[in-house]
């Protein structure tokens, strides 16, 4: 491992020496700091001599704190607003250069550089007494920057509360832009590309389309990060957070006039952003730089930003292959809930023996022991069950507080003999708890539900936040919620559980510091095409490698198979419900959005219909020592190449909206090796809409010289296993 950090000069500058510049380690990014004459801090950005970031201003306003007046803040409507957006004097800069390598405990690649040049300016705002330093780290591949809030010299000022962030990142024109709508609530929204001043009429479109999730749009021109841009000169831009803890989670509101983009945080029930006890500091704000798509989505910035791990010990952290009662949950062939008697549940005093159960409950011991068959069968980890426990006759849309207690399984759920008979054949349960969004009764019951995971040996944990938060009036992106999702993940450390969060914060890469956390769900994914109208168009996950997938991996849940269910469902719309993928398109999933935790989603009997695709499926990696990507362009194909962890063995993944021919180069393989690669692609006719299940396996040799050209269909896209040539293949022929 490779550490260096230097201190390159520490200097006490006067007043007049006002501008700064910060260059990458390679000096293709350039980043100015400027103190204007009214003292308002500002940058720009630019990359190989061209404007990214015009000057932009940074900021704050903070309302004023009556820490005095203990109880009186919360009733007092109008307090006073100062405002930390100039008044600034400097008081002195430093900079210092960092070079090391670290090993993920999982990943994209075994091995991270983390090289940057570092700027800090503190600046003093006498009129308040008050200390802000802002912290800039340049990086060959983008910038990130934070605001820090040293140790203040009174209790009022140690204790502030933010109104609002005020960093603006100015674009040098009207971009393309790929965004979902600015929510306080949900990222369940499929992605738009479109030019940034489209963006106003469109937003109520798309707004419209978030099925049953919680929503809270706050603008018309506000959209979430990590949002993707790309300008006319073919410079991709991209904007999120690294290291988001106790603080609002950021949001972009647009001014169409300027084309500036300014934070937006997510209030709490008060409407206040955030509040804070110095010495503390706010995520960082990374803006990733490139003139190749393929170069943003292998930036590792966001997880450079965030602190090495904090666990000594990750041996038990594993990636995990899993499979469950879900899609079928999803589909409406079974379901969650025991019974139909209870027009409400109360805990503790509803009792689950007297009721007549519904006939098609999913959690119960025969389905889930099939599935223990299939998985022990085919080789996968884990076998996930929802519904297995009691509370779900209501458990949506009550907004009580007592909706699940994490521990009482129903009457034909034997949590004992189910483990049992896992373990015996070589898998694990995997828990489910959704909280309903009922926070303060998961965290009163968190410890027991670990304990009893530990207990009955399940060792990871999807949870889920459907509905709207208890407290009432709270939002899922607030500051206190980002504390609840990593208290969450925090404890289950405690336990050696991995986390995987559907509903939760967009993760920011605090999968570094917390390997434990495996997975979140932050994004439209899969369950969008069963139990949804609108269901997910081809662009879609060729959007997300560029903007969810930024922050850390998402349980996508890929896999379908069987893409027109009418037939599997009972929902009354069944014949609109299908998904727009190909199967070629599913499988190169498990390659284009990376995970350390993939689903097979469909149906046991489905794949048994499916056994070559299937193959793909069982056969392809969750861990890399390498990753490449190969051709990218945000909302329209992917293509990517990694080598699983430890072994001679490669894979690769294609996914596209339209149908296009993609030139496949095999040069990332080791040279003077030769290999045998088996292709899965699109048959002829294939398309997402009209022929989806249309596909050819081949088999050939490959080697650092091999290209092909490959079709893809519309929502089509390809797979390739790869494995090192032995003698018993000599008779194979080149791929074609
Ligand atoms: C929404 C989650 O995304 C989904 O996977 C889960 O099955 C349901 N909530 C129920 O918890
Ligand atoms: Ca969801």
């Amino acid at each position: 491992m490779k550490r260096l950090f230097t201190l390159l000069a520490a200097t006490i500058l006067s007043v007049a020496a006002t501008a700064q510049t910060l260059t990458s380690p390679d000096g293709n990014l350039v980043m100015k700091f400027e103190l204007t004459k009214k003292g308002k801090p500002t940058y720009t950005l630019s990359y190989k001599g061209q404007d990214v970031i015009r000057p932009s201003a940074l900021g704050f306003e903070f309302v004023d704190n009556a820490y005095e007046n203990y109880g009186a803040f919360y009733h007092t409507p109008k307090r006073p607003i100062y405002s930390m957006r100039e008044g600034f004097s400097l008081k002195g800069t430093e900079t210092a250069s960092f070079d090391e390598t670290w090993q993920p405990v999982w990943g994209e690649c075994s091995h991270i550089r983390n090289h940057y040049n570092e700027l800090l300016v503190k600046l003093y705002r006498d009129e308040r007494k008050f200390m802000l330093n802002i912290r800039f780290r340049l990086y060959n591949d983008g910038l990130g920057f934070r605001y820090e809030f040293p140790q203040q010299t009174s209790k009022r000022r140690t204790y502030f509360v933010i109104k609002e962030e005020y960093t603006e990142f100015a674009m040098t024109g009207d971009h393309m832009a790929y965004w979902i709508p600015g929510c306080y609530e949900t990222q369940e929204y499929e992605y738009t590309a479109s030019r940034m001043s489209e963006i106003r009429n469109l937003i109520v479109t798309v707004g419209e389309n978030v099925g049953d999730s919680s929503k809270k749009i706050f603008s018309p021109t506000g959209v979430q990060t990590s949002l993707q841009l790309k300008t006319d000169a073919g410079l991709y831009i991209n904007i999120h957070e690294a290291a988001l803890v106790d603080y609002a989670c950021m949001h972009l509101e647009l001014n169409p006039k300027t084309n500036v983009f300014t934070s937006h945080l997510t209030p709490d029930a008060l409407g206040y952003k955030g509040w804070m006890q110095a010495p503390c500091h706010s995520p960082w704000r990374t803006i990733e730089v490139s003139d190749d798509a393929c170069k943003i989505l292998a930036s590792k910035l966001t997880l450079n930003l965030n602190e090495p791990c904090a666990l000594e010990d990750t041996s038990w952290i594993k990636p995990v292959k899993y499979i469950g009662v879900w899609w079928e949950l999803m589909l409406g062939k079974n379901r969650w809930n025991y019974t139909n008697d209870f027009k409400g549940v109360k805990l503790g005093e509803s009792d689950y023996t007297k009721v007549k159960p519904i006939p098609n409950h999913g959690a119960n011991n025969a389905n889930v022991r099939r599935y223990i068959d299939f998985a022990a069968e085919h080789g996968f980890d884990q076998v996930l069950v929802e519904g297995w426990n009691i509370g779900w006759e209501d458990y949506y849309g009550c907004k009580k507080e007592y909706v699940f207690d994490f521990k009482t399984p129903y009457p034909d759920f034997d949590i004992v003999a189910l483990n049992e008979y896992a373990h015996s054949k070589g898998v694990r349960l995997m828990m489910h708890h959704e909280t309903s969004s009922a926070v303060r009764n998961y965290e009163r019951h968190m410890k027991e539900a670990y304990q009893m995971m530990n207990h009955y040996g399940y060792t990871a944990v999807k949870s889920g936040y459907v509905g709207d938060i208890v407290p009432m009036g709270e939002y899922h992106f607030g500051q206190q919620m980002v504390n609840h999702y990593l208290y969450a993940v925090k404890e289950a450390a405690k336990h050696k559980i991995m986390v995987n969060a559907h509903e939760a914060i967009r993760p920011t890469g605090l999968c570094r510091t917390y390997p434990n956390l495996i997975g979140n769900e932050a994004a439209r994914g899969m369950e969008y095409n069963a139990n949804e109208d609108a269901g997910i168009n081809p662009h879609h996950a060729a959007t997300l490698p560029f903007t969810r997938l930024k922050g850390g991996p998402m349980d996508y849940t890929p896999g379908i198979v069987n893409m027109k269910f009418a037939e599997q469902t009972t929902r009354k719309d069944k014949a609109r419900r299908y998904v727009r993928s190909t199967i070629c398109n599913q499988l190169a999933l498990y390659v284009t959005l990376y995970s350390p935790l993939q689903m097979a989603a469909d149906l046991p009997e489905n794949y048994e219909k499916q056994p070559a695709a299937f193959q793909f499926i069982k056969d392809v990696a969750i861990d890399w020592d390498e990753s490449h990507y190969l051709a990218a362009e945000p909302a329209e194909y992917i293509v990517a190449a990694r080598k699983a962890k430890g072994k001679s063995e490669w894979f690769v993944g294609g996914i596209t909206d339209d149908a296009r021919t993609m030139p496949l180069s095999f040069d990332f393989l080791e040279e003077g090796k030769s290999y045998v690669a088996t292709l899965y692609k699109d048959g002829k006719g294939a398309d997402c809409i009209t022929n989806p299940h249309t596909y050819t396996v081949t088999k050939g040799r490959v080697d650092s010289k091999s290209a092909i050209d490959i079709w893809m269909a519309h929502g089509g896209g390809f797979a390739i296993s790869i494995r090192e040539a032995t003698s018993a293949d000599k008779g194979i022929k080149p791929l074609k």
